[in-house]
């Protein structure tokens, strides 16, 4: 099939190359000409474990091409997707419409034959109506319709689940428009469950979804909180509990807070829907307060180990949201390390992946180490904010001799394992009382 895709971000372009790998002609269609020019000139414009490989071999066998031209993706497209960011405005929290109203108003001139036009944007509900009234007003003679296609995958898994997603979910109002889906799903038919909804409910559920993995991490996060103090441990409890198949043990580990570009945006979003239809979402409230008040806490807590806070030297290991991805947006290190900068305090950074994201954010105000152990020399205490499974391998003892004091807040359990208090560390991390 032929198929465009507008938005060439963490979602449109690994979804363009599985596409192209499942043997479909895809053009990625960006406004960004930085991106597209990198691209093209084969280099990934984001990180994601094992696209390289399979982008360089579409690109190669020319199933995989790249463009500005809203016209040249669209006009021989069967199916054309927008994958373009739907942002939280700064103001309501409600996600940001703009980039898919634009996106809409630009496709629609340039529809050819019978195009089935793809949401895989994460949109409020009754987005679709709204798509398919922009292009129906921009063109009255187009033959299309719109589905919502919700997008599920991980960053950081991209690519695996891209091949092996949990569940295929589309919502679709026109018969003509699900048989070209399932041309489309043809090679997951057998593998994996594709729903077909109708297309207010594919949008529901990509929210509920969200919202519901956000608040299993704040639930996890409380009752680490709990634990502290009542002197119970939070990995025994989050064992106990997801030994039930009913609560499963995934999502359960504590940290220090849901970030990253989906949950904080998605569940305010879901929250201001229910406001918005008179059906307030109090769960979903109530974790999105929880949330943002624990970055504040977390970072008072790794400055409560120091003695003097304008002098000391702290270390952060992590800046990502998450390990395995360069994205930082939304992540719970950049806001902590933000919270922590506000107090004054001398900080060395370091991640693996996401250095230059971060730059673009922090500038000057940090100092940038080149490994972990670089960002550990002379500090006063190590914070580990991301769980990059490295962190977990450092030599103790070598961490050690070259810190000024040995100390270290871990904030994503990384070294419990290793029991730094054995090796002489003054070490906290979540969940336990100390
Ligand atoms: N990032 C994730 O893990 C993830 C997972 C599931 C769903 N989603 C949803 O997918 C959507 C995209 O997210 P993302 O993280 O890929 O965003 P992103 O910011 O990484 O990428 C969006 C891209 O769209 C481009 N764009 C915007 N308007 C355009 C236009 N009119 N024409 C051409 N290009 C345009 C931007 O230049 C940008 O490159 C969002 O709604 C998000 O909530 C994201």
């Amino acid at each position: 099939m032929k198929i465009g895709i507008i938005g060439t971000g963490y979602v449109g372009l690994p979804t363009g190359v599985g596409l192209a790998e499942l043997g479909n002609q895809v053009i990625c269609i960006d406004k960004s000409e930085e991106k597209i020019n990198s691209l093209k000139a084969g280099k990934l414009t984001i990180f994601e474990d094992g696209l390289e490989d399979i982008f360089f071999k579409n690109v190669q066998n020319k199933r995989l091409t790249f463009t500005t031209s809203m016209q040249e993706g669209v006009e021989d497209a069967d199916v054309v997707i927008i994958a373009v960011g739907t942002p939280p405005h700064p103001e309501t929290k409600e996600a940001d419409m703009k980039y898919i109203h634009a996106a809409a108003s630009e496709l629609a001139k340039y529809l050819k034959g019978y195009t089935v036009v793809a949401d895989k944007s994460t949109v409020p509900v009754g987005t679709g109506d709204e798509v398919e009234d922009i292009i129906r007003k921009q063109n009255p003679e187009a033959d299309f319709d719109v589905v919502s296609l919700p997008e599920f995958l991980r960053e950081g898994f991209a690519v695996h689940d891209f091949f092996a997603p949990d569940r295929i979910v589309v919502g679709v109002n026109k018969d003509r428009a699900v048989n070209v889906i399932k041309e489309l799903y043809k090679p997951f038919e057998g593998k994996t469950e594709i729903l077909f909804v109708n297309r207010k409910s594919a949008e529901t559920i990509k929210y509920a979804s969200n919202a519901f993995l956000a608040m299993k991490i704040h639930y996890i996060n409380e009752m680490a909180d709990f634990c502290e103090k009542a002197g119970a441990d939070v990995f025994e409890v989050a064992k106990g509990m997801g030994l039930d198949e009913r609560i499963g043990r995934r999502f359960l580990n504590p940290g220090p807070g849901y970030g990253g570009s989906c949950f904080p945006k998605d569940t305010n979003a879901m929250a201001c829907m229910g406001k918005k239809y008179g059906a307030p979402l109090m769960l979903i409230e109530t974790a999105i307060r929880g949330n943002d008040l624990r970055k504040a806490k977390m970072a008072e807590r790794i400055l409560s180990v120091v003695k003097d806070k304008k002098d000391a030297k702290i270390a952060v290991w992590g800046l990502a949201f998450k390990n395995g991805t360069d994205d930082v947006r939304e992540s719970p290190a950049m806001q902590i390390v933000e919270q922590m900068l506000k107090n004054g305090a001398n900080l060395k950074v370091y991640d693996p992946k996401a250095m230059e994201n971060a730059k673009m954010l922090l500038g000057d105000s940090v100092e940038y180490a080149d490994t972990e152990l670089d960002a550990a020399k002379d500090v006063d205490v190590v914070a580990v904010l991301t769980e990059w499974p490295e962190f977990s391998e450092v030599n103790l003892v070598e961490l050690k001799s070259i810190m000024k004091s040995p100390k270290i807040v871990d904030l994503r359990n990384m070294l419990k394992a290793k029991d730094p208090k054995q090796h002489g560390f003054e070490y906290q991390c979540i969940g336990l009382c100390s």
